[in-house]
């Protein structure tokens, strides 16, 4: 796919999405964070099986979403003087569009793509390790403690 056959998808996608609200923002609060780490979520586990289930263009369309996001969170990194996890988010983003890669070849080769799934996932999980704590008893997820300076705008109980 060409960038701008991408961007123009990926504004068809967004303008239909109800999730368009921070669309056009920058990421600077650990809210903010937490509501485009799970927009990611979404569309990249929607991303995942439905390149199983091998309906390759549904799968790209969702895939353009989760990079878009994902991209946006370099700036909360950024901006928190967290360049080792905006490298992070980079080499993420290089993992998501390798999967978008083996998902415009002709012909697309099955294995090739789960294998840049599982490299791709393996990317998150790599920055989830060093960066997300969870909560189990909860099912909630948050940062690490003190891998922030400040709490940037999360009230805390
Ligand atoms: C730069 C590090 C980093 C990368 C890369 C990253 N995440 Fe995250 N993610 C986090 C952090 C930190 C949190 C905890 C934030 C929160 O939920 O408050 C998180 C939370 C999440 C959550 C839980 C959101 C919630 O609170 O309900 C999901 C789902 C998620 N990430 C999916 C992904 C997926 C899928 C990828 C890869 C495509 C990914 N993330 C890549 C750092 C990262």
């Amino acid at each position: 796919m060409t960038g701008a056959r991408r961007r123009v998808l990926l504004a068809a996608v967004l303008v239909a999405g109800a999730s368009a609200t921070v669309a056009a923002q920058k990421v600077f609060t650990a809210d903010e964070l937490r509501v485009v780490e799970r927009i990611v979520g979404t569309y990249f586990e929607s991303a995942k099986s439905l390149s199983a289930a091998q309906d390759y263009e549904t799968a790209k369309v969702r895939l353009i979403v989760a990079r878009e996001y994902l991209a946006r969170s370099w700036t909360f990194w950024t901006r928190h003087e967290r360049g080792d996890a905006a490298k992070m988010v980079t080499a993420t983003t290089a993992a998501l569009d390798a999967l978008d890669d083996r998902l415009s070849e002709v012909p697309i080769d099955p294995a090739r793509v789960q294998e840049a799934v599982q490299e791709a996932s393996a990317a998150c999980e790599t920055c989830h390790a060093a960066f997300r704590v969870e909560h189990p008893a909860a099912g909630t997820y948050d940062i690490k403690p003190g891998i922030i300076s400040e709490p940037a705008g999360r009230e805390r109980p």
